[in-house]
């Protein structure tokens, strides 16, 4: 799909050829800037009760007269606020979903002329509303074949809406890669996979990479992540990728993402009603790599190092136990008292490994706790840190790529869970507050660098119907990557 500036004035909007025309009105209709022939139909929809001026209302127009364009849809926005614009054109995009549309007009009808921000949340609007996933389902219904879009603007906006466009673009990208990694089932998508994934992406970008498998995780003393890895066939890897924007003595940000690539529970089994979406359980990992992409495409000075731990979680003859007791990178011992709590146990061992690149900031993503889930839903990503500053950033940024995240608490007294007779921590520490004890547990591991943790289970997937991964939180990684390069 490619992503246009259409520098026009409203009068012009008339004489646009394209397949399609969508324009986005303010509920207020004192506000519109609309040509005469549009603003004269859309009135008279409005008086005969066919259009209500309310938040994703739209009325479609079949050659309307006096306008070009053969397909004309007015959907209703409550602002011109990137969220309230993005909302908008998902809902007109819907009755053009199935039309032969392939060159489409974007135009906001209100007084100030769109930004960047717009550009960007259009961008995103047009590329979930073309994907389908067929990886696996080849039947699927085909995917839009929307060509071209264009938002129209006047010559003064020009510039900003095209530094909009190219973001929104390189973060759709992004987006894409996520879930397309994340849709694939346990058996296609497995640790070797996201290794081969990351290696393209090294390819395709100039990146470095480096895939360390068992004999070197074992070398290395990674024993927490190694007794995850214990009871599945599935060989493990360490995927370690480098971005380098920057001057090779500047920190570098650290971004470690959970990849269990399916996650049963081990000998602490899941339940089976829904134990399938556990194959999105390598979604931090997913958002990694699609940050990556990102970042690759925009090409910020700054230097970005990328860690991902992967390997199923499963039961089997030599799989861990509860009351086993393991001994960390970092030299801590941990008693796993639930095998389900596997996802610390692999991120602990890689947050240690994030000491050699003395950060600048470390950042990690996980689909870590159903508890989190519970506290926050499918809305906000839950955002733990320590660092007042870090969580600013990471909380202006969600906001910012309208991904949106919570932060919730890290007390010291939250710790008092974690304590066991036998070994320096436990790996669970009871139901109440699950998704703080589990980022307690990951702050044991992270004293010596600036930290924060991204709890995504609620986010990166749907379920239901409209089951399949969503790409978060690769717009806010991306656009936190973005804020912290210089210029
Ligand atoms: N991957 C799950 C977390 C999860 C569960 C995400 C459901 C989304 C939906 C994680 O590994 C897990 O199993 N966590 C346990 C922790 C518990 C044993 C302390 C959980 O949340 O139940
Ligand atoms: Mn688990
Ligand atoms: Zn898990």
């Amino acid at each position: 799909m490619d992503f246009k500036t259409l520098i026009t004035t409203p009068n012009d909007l008339a004489t646009q050829r394209g397949d399609a025309l969508v324009v986005v009105l303010p509920v207020d209709k004192s506000q519109w800037r609309l040509p005469k022939a549009l603003a004269d139909v859309v009135q008279d929809a409005v008086k005969h009760g066919d259009l209500e001026l309310k938040a994703g209302k739209t009325l479609y127009l079949h050659r309307p007269a006096g306008m070009t364009a053969p397909r004309v849809v007015a959907s209703v926005a409550a602002n011109g606020e990137p969220k309230a614009f993005r909302a908008a054109v998902v809902a007109a995009l819907g009755p053009l979903k199935g039309t032969g549309v392939k060159q489409l007009v974007v135009a906001w009808a209100g007084q100030d002329e769109p930004g960047a921000a717009q550009a960007e949340a259009l961008v995103a609007a047009a590329a979930d509303a073309v994907y389908v996933y067929r990886h696996t389902k080849p039947s699927a219904p085909a995917a839009w074949n929307l060509a071209g879009v264009q938002l129209a603007c006047g010559k003064a906006a020009a510039a900003e809406v095209r530094t909009g466009l190219a973001r929104g673009q390189a973060i759709a990208e992004g987006v894409l890669l996520a879930r397309e990694c994340a849709n694939r089932p346990g058996n296609h998508c497995t640790p070797s996979y996201l290794a081969e994934q990351a290696r393209e992406l090294a390819s395709t970008y100039g990146l470095q990479v480096s895939v360390l498998g068992q004999k070197e995780v074992e070398k290395l003393g990674m024993g927490s992540f190694l007794a995850v890895a214990r009871g599945s066939h599935e060989p493990l890897k360490f995927i370690v990728l480098r971005y380098d924007g920057a001057a090779k003595k500047d920190a570098p940000i650290v971004l470690v993402g959970k990849g269990i690539t399916f996650d049963t529970g081990g000998i602490s089994i899941k339940p089976a009603a829904e134990m399938d979406e556990m194959k999105f359980d390598m979604g931090g990992a997913a958002s990694v790599l699609g940050t990556f992409r990102a970042v690759a495409e925009l090409k910020p000075k700054i230097n970005l190092v990328g860690l991902i731990p992967a390997c199923e979680n499963m039961p089997g003859g030599s799989a861990i136990k509860p009351g086993d007791v393991v001994t960390s990178l970092s030299g801590q011992t941990i008693e796993i008292l639930n095998t389900d709590a596997e996802g610390r146990l692999i991120l602990c061992d890689a947050l240690t490994y994030a000491e050699r690149f003395k950060p600048a900031a470390v950042v990690d993503i996980a689909t870590l706790t159903g508890a989190c889930v519970v506290a926050l839903g499918h809305h906000h990503s839950g955002l733990f840190s320590p660092s007042d500053e870090l969580a600013q950033q990471l909380l202006e940024a969600s906001r910012t790529a309208l991904d949106p995240a919570w932060r919730l608490p890290l007390d010291d007294e939250y710790d008092e869970g974690l304590k066991t007779n036998f070994a320096d921590m436990a790996n669970v520490g009871g139901r109440p507050g699950g998704a703080i004890t589990a980022a307690r547990f990951l702050r044991k591991f992270t004293g010596n660098f600036t930290w924060a943790h991204l709890d995504i289970a609620g986010t990166a997937w749907k379920s239901g119907a409209a089951k399949g991964a969503t790409g978060r939180p690769v717009p806010l990684l991306t656009h936190f990557v973005l804020a912290r390069a210089p210029g």
